[in-house]
């Protein structure tokens, strides 16, 4: 899960990495106030899960409490590469001599962690590791020794910070590092790891991402997923594996790897798939209904396409599934045509009652290639 600036840096501030002061409003008059209290310039944010704010005009300096209000005015409700801004970050101004950059990471293929580090920070990390590589240094960290503050000093020294600050970043990757490891994230990362003119270093940015494995040992905050995709965050409220993706044909089959084939044969068919979803083996009706109520509510979707192969859970039961979720939807739910393919287990009884339902949206297809050029085909006449 990834968290927002402002829980990053909650979670700074609580290992003891410096960050600027500051508090998070929904609402405009809560951002004058924040001001207000701060005393001074701040700087307002946009609190979306992605990067490129400043960009999308979703950071804004205030000199006073009347100019946050406005700032927030301007940048609440603004949609940032899709993420809608529902809250800001109002914190001290920290104008920034000298930006860095810092971070831990999950390196997979080393089956380790890895210490990202440079002197020049503030722009896109991507960027920089294409255009001047030597300027990022990455360090391998020996989980079980961790980063002292020995190591933490070689890092930022190889990464060229300047002498002056380097006693100060090393133990700001000290913190880092402890976040890390304390809250078992996968990702910690600083950009920019500022120096402010009067010599002090601080993270005037924070993104984090913590290992869902580990939700049981911690208390996380709340997943409001608040600025996500508003249908992921509606599937993800009902418990779905469910994917956006840019296509008109939805898609629903049992299994990851069905599914993934699912969406291949959509697009051999000459049509892109609206998304990915696995309603997994039990596939209850409830399911059904909570996977065919996101998908039709997607205004991209023109057809949908329900894969299924019977295994343990057996072709009727699934068929019992779809009756009850269409019933469930009502007659304004479903609104396109759906395309049922059902094989494997009980296959012919699960074709019976679908057939006997007689649901006008249903028709049915008994292969599935079959039935992605039927989804595809409908997808494509509707568009
Ligand atoms: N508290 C602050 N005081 C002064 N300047 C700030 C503060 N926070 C951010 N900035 C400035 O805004 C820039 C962008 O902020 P930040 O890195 O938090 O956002 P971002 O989403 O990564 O945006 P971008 O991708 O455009 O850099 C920083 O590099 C810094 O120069
Ligand atoms: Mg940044």
């Amino acid at each position: 899960m990834d968290l927002f600036e402002h829980q990053a840096k909650e979670l700074f501030a609580r290992y003891g990495v410096p960050v600027p002061e500051g508090a998070v409003a929904a609402t405009p008059e809560e951002a004058r106030a924040i001001a207000a209290e701060l005393a001074g310039p701040v700087v307002v944010k946009a609190q979306v899960k992605t990067g490129g704010r400043g960009k999308a005009g979703g950071i804004k300096p205030a000199p006073g409490p009347a100019a946050a209000e406005d700032a927030a005015r301007a940048i609440l409700g603004m949609d940032i590469k899709g993420h809608l801004t529902r809250r800001v970050l109002v914190e001290v101004a920290n104008v920034p001599a000298e930006e860095y950059y810092a971070a831990f990471l999950v390196d997979r293929a080393a089956g380790s962690f890895l210490a990202m580090c440079s002197a020049s920070g503030g722009m896109e990390i991507e960027e920089l590791a294409v255009t001047d590589p030597g300027a990022l240094v990455k360090v391998p960290i020996d989980p079980l020794r961790g980063v002292d503050h020995e190591t933490a000093t070689f890092i930022v020294t190889e990464a060229g910070l300047p002498a002056d600050v380097a006693g100060e970043a090393a133990d700001i990757l000290v913190g880092l590092w402890k976040v890390m490891a304390g809250e078992d994230a996968v990702l910690v990362e600083v950009n920019p790891l500022a120096r402010t003119a009067d010599g002090r270093v601080l993270a005037l940015d924070g993104k984090v991402t913590l290992d869902e494995n580990a939700d049981y040992r911690h208390e996380r905050p709340a997943d409001d997923t608040v600025g996500g995709d508003d249908l992921e965050s509606r599937a993800k409220a009902k418990g779905l594996n469910y994917v956006k993706l840019d296509g008109s044909v939805g898609v629903i089959g049992n299994g990851a790897g069905l599914v993934m084939s699912t969406l291949d044969v959509v697009a051999q068919a000459g049509a892109k798939p609206a998304n990915f979803l696995d309603i997994g083996g039990g596939a209850s009706a409830q399911v059904m209904a909570d996977g065919l109520g996101v998908i039709l509510s997607d205004p991209d979707v023109k057809s949908v396409l329900v894969n299924v192969f019977g295994g343990i859970t057996a072709c009727d039961a699934v068929a019992d599934g779809i009756v009850a979720a269409l019933a469930t939807l009502g007659e304004q739910g479903a609104t396109h045509p759906i395309v049922v393919r059902l094989d494997g287990n009980n296959a012919e009884a699960g074709r019976r009652i679908l057939d006997q339902a007689a649901h006008p949206a249903v028709r049915q297809v008994p292969t599935m290639d079959g039935a992605a050029e039927e989804a595809a085909r409908l997808a494509n006449a509707a568009a």
